[in-house]
């Protein structure tokens, strides 16, 4: 199941996804046993995160609005990375910036003390009116070139489709100069309190319900010819045997550790027999 992405090896291709799994350092056993744990965002400043209702569950799904809740990458950098670093896996850090500024302090705060980055482009853009930057293909390549400027670990970014093309975007941040791309963050979404006919929540969806739709996204990217990494609603190993199909190089898993924080290894155990797997996706 060992593979090499972006000139680095893992042991497998199941990695776990960002904001599901904390800095996966309460569940250890699996943290130690997936290709790489992605951390939750990590912002330039610290965030309390949104008040409660926080998650919602759909039909198939579940709808978040924690609001990036996080010590701050100073904090991050001094108390949380380095017990990260004593787990037996990759570690990539998921950075969330509001400004390009906020990104680039957050990637020089880091340094080269993780095995790679995941730009974070969800978050809205406060220098451009609060439309997110992942929406903006030229925002996007700005961020990815200063970044890349800064650093010398791989970086990828993690697209969102929300209102927008991420073929379109991904070109441009591979051109850009980004190593890879993830994709997808969560689906914009809503509920309603139908007794207090009020906005019960309003956030990101992810889950099963996602995840024909984040198959599609994946398979439509195969043409930039780079690595991609699959991410939305993986539940089982037929579901991340879907993705590599569908062109990914590895996938990332969410939702399904809430439900059960053991599922990546039941995913890495039941993709093992689906493919018996030495892979090199560049
Ligand atoms: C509770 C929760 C928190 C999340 N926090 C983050 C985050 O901090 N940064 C990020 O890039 N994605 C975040 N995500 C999105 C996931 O990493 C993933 O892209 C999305 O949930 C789809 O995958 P899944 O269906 O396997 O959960 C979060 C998702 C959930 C459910």
């Amino acid at each position: 199941m060992k593979c090499r992405i972006f000139g680095l090896d893992f042991k497998n291709p199941v990695f776990i996804a960002s904001g599901t799994f904390e800095y996966g350092l309460t569940y250890k056993r699996v943290s130690n046993r997936v290709g790489a744990v992605i951390t939750k965002g990590i912002t330039a400043r610290p965030r309390i995160g949104n008040p409660p209702p926080r998650i919602i569950e759909t039909p198939c799904g579940l709808i978040n609005s924690v609001g990036l809740e996080n010590p701050g990458v100073e904090v991050f950098c001094q108390e949380i990375l380095p017990k990260m670093r004593k787990l037996k896996t990759r570690v990539f850090v998921n950075v969330a910036g509001f400004t390009v500024e906020d990104f680039i302090r957050i990637v020089e705060a880091i340094g080269d003390r993780a095995d790679g980055l995941e730009l974070n482009v969800s978050c809205p853009n406060v220098e451009a009116g609060g439309v997110a930057f992942g929406r903006d293909p030229e925002i996007c390549a700005e961020v990815v070139k200063q970044v890349k400027k800064r650093t010398k670990l791989p970086v990828i970014v993690k697209l969102t489709a929300n209102f927008c093309d991420p073929l379109v975007v991904g070109r441009r941040c591979i051109e850009a100069g980004a190593d890879g791309l993830s994709l997808i963050n969560t689906l914009h979404a809503m509920a309603f309190d139908v007794k207090g006919t009020k906005v019960l929540i309003q956030g990101g969806l992810s889950g099963p319900a996602i995840r024909p739709f984040a198959l599609f996204c994946v398979h439509r990217l195969k043409e930039l010819g780079v690595p991609v990494i699959g991410i939305g609603g993986i539940m089982s190993g037929r579901d991340a045997y879907e993705f590599l199909l569908a062109g990914a190089a590895a996938v990332e898993v969410g939702s399904a550790t809430l439900r059960d924080p053991y599922a990546p290894l039941k995913i890495i155990k039941e993709l093992k027999q689906y493919t018996g797997w030495g892979h090199d996706a560049g």
